[in-house]
C-alpha cells in the first residue's frame, strides 16, 4: 500500500481529503496517511486526526491515520506528499486582506499584494520540505495546494531539486462540473482545454463527447442560451455579455479582479465593514467546523464544509494520484512545467494547463499562442510570479517592491511601497529572510 503525507494536516479541509481517499481506495491503495502540522496547529491537528480515524473505521477502510509534529517521520518513504499548510494561519490572511484595503487596494490571498506576501511566507518552507524530500522520499510526488499554488510551483521548479511537483487547484474542475450540470450531462462527457496560470487560466475550447461546443458555451456564459441564467453564475461573476462574447474563451472567477477591479474593491470594502473580510468569515466557519469535528459521533465529512471555497479539492487530488499510480493517461488540469505548451511563457515556468497524466507525470497538451486579448495579461502575471519568487528566495527588499509595483492590482510605486512596508512589519515573525 501507499503512504501519503499531508503537510498542514490540521486544515479544516482535511476531512474532505480523507473522504476522497476512502472513496478512491479501489484505484489508489493507500494504507497510511500521516497528517503533519506545527506547534500552533497542534490542537486542530489532534481533532482532525481523531475524526479521520473515525471516518476510516466507519467506512471499514484499511487506512491507518497518524498525526504528528515530526515532519521527517511523516515524509519518510511517502509516495505522495500533499502540501496544504498556511504559514501564520488565518491571522496572517486577515492581515493580507485588510492592510491593502486601507490604501484602496484589493488584498486577495492569491492574486494581489496578499498573494505576494503569502508567497513570501510559504516559499522558504516549501523549499525546506523539498530538501527533506530529497533525503527521505526521493521518489515521491509533491502535490501542492498551498496558495498561491502557481507561484509556489514556480519556486519549486526553479529553486529545488524536486522535479516531481504538481500544483493543484479545484477551480478548473469546478468550472467543468458547472458546465456539465448546466448542459445536464455527466461531467466525464465534457472536456475543456484550459491554459494560462493558476487563478488566471482560461477555458479555450469546450467539447461534449468530442464535439466542439465552445460557441454554445460562450453564448450560455453571456446569458444568451436557454440555461443562460444558471451558467452566468458559473464563475460567480456577472460579466458584460458582449465582453464575454468578444473574449471568446471562458474566464475563471479570479479574472474578476482584473476585469472588474473597481466593483471588486467596492465589494471588498463593503464586506470588510459588514461581515469582515473573507478571512474573518472563514475564521468563524472554521470555528463552527471544529466544534462539529470534535463530536465523537461524527464520522463523515459534514455538509457545512461546503461553505469553504475548496469544493472538489479532494477529487482533484485523488484523481491525480490515481492517474499517476495507474498510468491512466486521462486529461486533467494541473500546474506543471510549461515545456513549450503555451507560446510566450518560458519552458521551465509553471503554467496551469490541460495535461495527459501518466506514470511519469503530467504531459501538457500543446496550446500554442493564447488569444491576443489575454496573452499580455498572462505574461504580466507570470512576470509578477517570477519576481515574487526571486524576492522570496533572496529576501531582497527592492525585488519585493518591484513585484508589488508590477502587480496589476497595485496603482503606483508609492502606494506599493506603503503597503509593502506595512505588510513586512505585520508579518515579520514569518519572514525570516527579510
Ligand atoms: P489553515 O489556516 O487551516 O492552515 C492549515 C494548517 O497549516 C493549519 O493547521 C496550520 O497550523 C498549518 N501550518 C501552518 N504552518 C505550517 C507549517 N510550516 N508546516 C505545517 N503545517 C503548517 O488553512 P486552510 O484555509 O485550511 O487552507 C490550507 C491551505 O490550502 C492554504 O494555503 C490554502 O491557500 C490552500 N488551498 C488551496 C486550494 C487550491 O485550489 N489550490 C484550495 C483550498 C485551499
Ligand atoms: C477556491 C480556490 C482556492 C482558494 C479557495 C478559498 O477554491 O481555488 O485556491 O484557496 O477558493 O476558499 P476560502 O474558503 O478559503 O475563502
Ligand atoms: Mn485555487
Amino acid at each position: 500500500g501507499l503512504k501519503i503525507a499531508v503537510i498542514g494536516g490540521g486544515s479544516s479541509y482535511t476531512p474532505e481529503l480523507i473522504d476522497g481517499l476512502i472513496k478512491g481506495q479501489h484505484e489508489l491503495p493507500v494504507n497510511e496517511v500521516w497528517l503533519v502540522d506545527v506547534e500552533e496547529g497542534k490542537e486542530k491537528l489532534t481533532i482532525i486526526g481523531r475524526l479521520a480515524q473515525r471516518m476510516v473505521s466507519k467506512a471499514g477502510a484499511p487506512i491507518t491515520i497518524h498525526w504528528t509534529l515530526d515532519r521527517q517521520a511523516a515524509l519518510k518513504e511517502a509516495a505522495f506528499v500533499i502540501t496544504q499548510f498556511r504559514v501564520g494561519g488565518l491571522a496572517a490572511r486577515i492581515k493580507d486582506e485588510t492592510i491593502p484595503l486601507k490604501y484602496d487596494v484589493i488584498g486577495q490571498e492569491t492574486n494581489g499584494p496578499g498573494g505576494l506576501f503569502k508567497a513570501l511566507r510559504t516559499i522558504p518552507v516549501i523549499l525546506d520540505i523539498c530538501e527533506e524530500m530529497e533525503e527521505l522520499c526521493p521518489e515521491a510526488w509533491l502535490i501542492n495546494f498551498t496558495n498561491p499554488a502557481g507561484i509556489v510551483t514556480e519556486a519549486v521548479l526553479r529553486h529545488s531539486r524536486i522535479n516531481k511537483v504538481i500544483g493543484l487547484c479545484n477551480g478548473p474542475i469546478s468550472i467543468s462540473r458547472g458546465i456539465a450540470a448546466a448542459l445536464n450531462v455527466e461531467p466525464a462527457r465534457v472536456r475543456i482545454d484550459f491554459a494560462g496560470l493558476n487563478h488566471m487560466s482560461y477555458g479555450l475550447k469546450t467539447a461534449l463527447d468530442g464535439e466542439d461546443i465552445s460557441s454554445r458555451v460562450i453564448a450560455m456564459l453571456a446569458g444568451r442560451g436557454e440555461d443562460g441564467q444558471m451558467i452566468r453564475q458559473l464563475t460567480g461573476v456577472e460579466w458584460v455579455p458582449e465582453f464575454v462574447e468578444a473574449l471568446g474563451v471562458i474566464p475563471c472567477g479570479y479574472h474578476r479582479y482584473y476585469y472588474q477591479p473597481r466593483t471588486m474593491l467596492a465589494a471588498m470594502k463593503r464586506e470588510a465593514a459588514q461581515t469582515g473580510t473573507r478571512a474573518e468569515v472563514v475564521k468563524r466557519l472554521e470555528d463552527e467546523l471544529f466544534a462539529l469535528y470534535q463530536d465523537p459521533n461524527l464520522n463523515v465529512k459534514p455538509k457545512q464544509l461546503e461553505g469553504r471555497g475548496g469544493a472538489y479539492y479532494s477529487e482533484a487530488a485523488v484523481q491525480l494520484m490515481r492517474s499517476i499510480y495507474t498510468d491512466k493517461r486521462d486529461i486533467q488540469v494541473v500546474n506543471t512545467r510549461n515545456q513549450g505548451a503555451i507560446a510566450g511563457i518560458p519552458d521551465e515556468s509553471a503554467v496551469e494547463v490541460s495535461c495527459v497524466i501518466t506514470r511519469e507525470g503530467p504531459r501538457p497538451l500543446v496550446m500554442g499562442e493564447l488569444p491576443v486579448a489575454v496573452r499580455g495579461l498572462v505574461q504580466q502575471i507570470k512576470s509578477f510570479e517570477r519576481v515574487t519568487v526571486d524576492a522570496a528566495v533572496s529576501g531582497d527588499y527592492r525585488t519585493a517592491l518591484l513585484a508589488m509595483v508590477i502587480n496589476p492590482l497595485v496603482p503606483s510605486d508609492a502606494v506599493a511601497k506603503q503597503i509593502l512596508d506595512e505588510l513586512l512589519e505585520a508579518h515579520r515573525a514569518y519572514l525570516p529572510r527579510f
